[in-house]
């Protein structure tokens, strides 16, 4: 059977992009087989190239410390990437480079199943929402071919501009009672995890910036009408299908935050 570590061999011996010639190390990923939660990131930068692992320079930081404003750590999660090679100069990806390396995110994602997958930034997010800007998705959950996507902004960004450090505050804030919610569905019996709140945010603020969730095609299962589901309620009753927004036009919103 395929396993994360197979994934990780293959990728330390992929010669199938450019990028292999610069490598120092490929980036696999890494994290529990069973994590509840994939983070994907856009690809290794030069610290992550030296050690071989994900998201372990200044960026790599500010995550931890998001994840600890929720109650989590690193090693609860899996940490992926886009690409596993390093771009030259911290470039972006090329298209024909994600593209050569997307079966192995295509793996890490079956293998592991995720609850809930985060993605970070424009990269990772476009995998699951082409076309869409990560300014006007972030911060809200999706339903993607039957995988439960919550697109946040890169964490460099957030080391770059206050405004964009507030946002993924802010959208992280939210990520602990979503967490909460998917638990819940996937098991009625389930007890919230009691996270204290985050720091910052209200609880009122949560629902009332929350601006639900929009299921897209191909959902295998009824969505979710999560910020309803009170965390420590009996089993919801069976949800009301969500009111379906159209897939937004791809235009800039009033107030958008710039791109990463
Ligand atoms: N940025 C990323 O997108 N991934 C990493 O692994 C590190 C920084
Ligand atoms: Fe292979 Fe991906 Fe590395 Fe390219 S980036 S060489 S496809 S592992």
């Amino acid at each position: 059977m395929d396993t994360l570590e197979d994934v990780a061999r293959e990728v330390c011996a992929c010669t199938d992009c450019p990028l292999h010639q610069s490598r120092t190390n490929a980036v696999p990923g890494e994290g529990p087989a069973d994590a509840e939660v994939l983070f994907i990131g856009e690809g290794p930068g030069y610290q992550e190239d030296r050690q071989g692992r994900p998201f372990v320079g200044p960026a790599g930081g500010f995550l931890e410390d998001l994840l600890q404003s929720i109650g989590m750590t690193r090693d609860q999660v899996y940490i992926a990437n886009m690409v596993k090679c390093r771009p030259p100069d911290n470039r972006d990806p090329a298209p024909g480079e994600i593209a050569a390396c997307s079966k192995y995110l295509e793996r890490q994602i079956e293998l592991i199943a995720p609850r809930l997958i985060v993605t970070l930034g424009r990269f990772s997010t476009g995998r699951f929402l082409p076309g869409q800007t990560i300014s006007r998705v972030r911060g809200r959950l999706r339903s993607v071919d039957g995988r439960q996507i919550f697109p946040i902004m890169h964490p460099a960004a957030g080391l770059r501009r206050q405004e964009m450090r507030v946002a993924i505050e802010e959208d992280f804030a939210k990520l602990a009672g979503l967490l909460d919610v998917l638990r819940l569905q996937a098991d009625p019996a389930s007890e919230p995890a009691g996270i204290p709140e985050p720091h910052g945010l209200e609880p009122h603020h949560i629902s009332d910036t929350a601006a639900g969730y929009e299921p897209a095609s191909q959902t295998a299962t009824p969505a979710p009408s999560f910020w309803d589901v009170p965390p420590a309620a009996p089993p919801p009753a069976p949800a009301e299908p969500p009111s379906i927004e159209p897939p937004a036009p791809d235009e800039p919103l009033p107030g958008q935050l710039p791109l990463l």
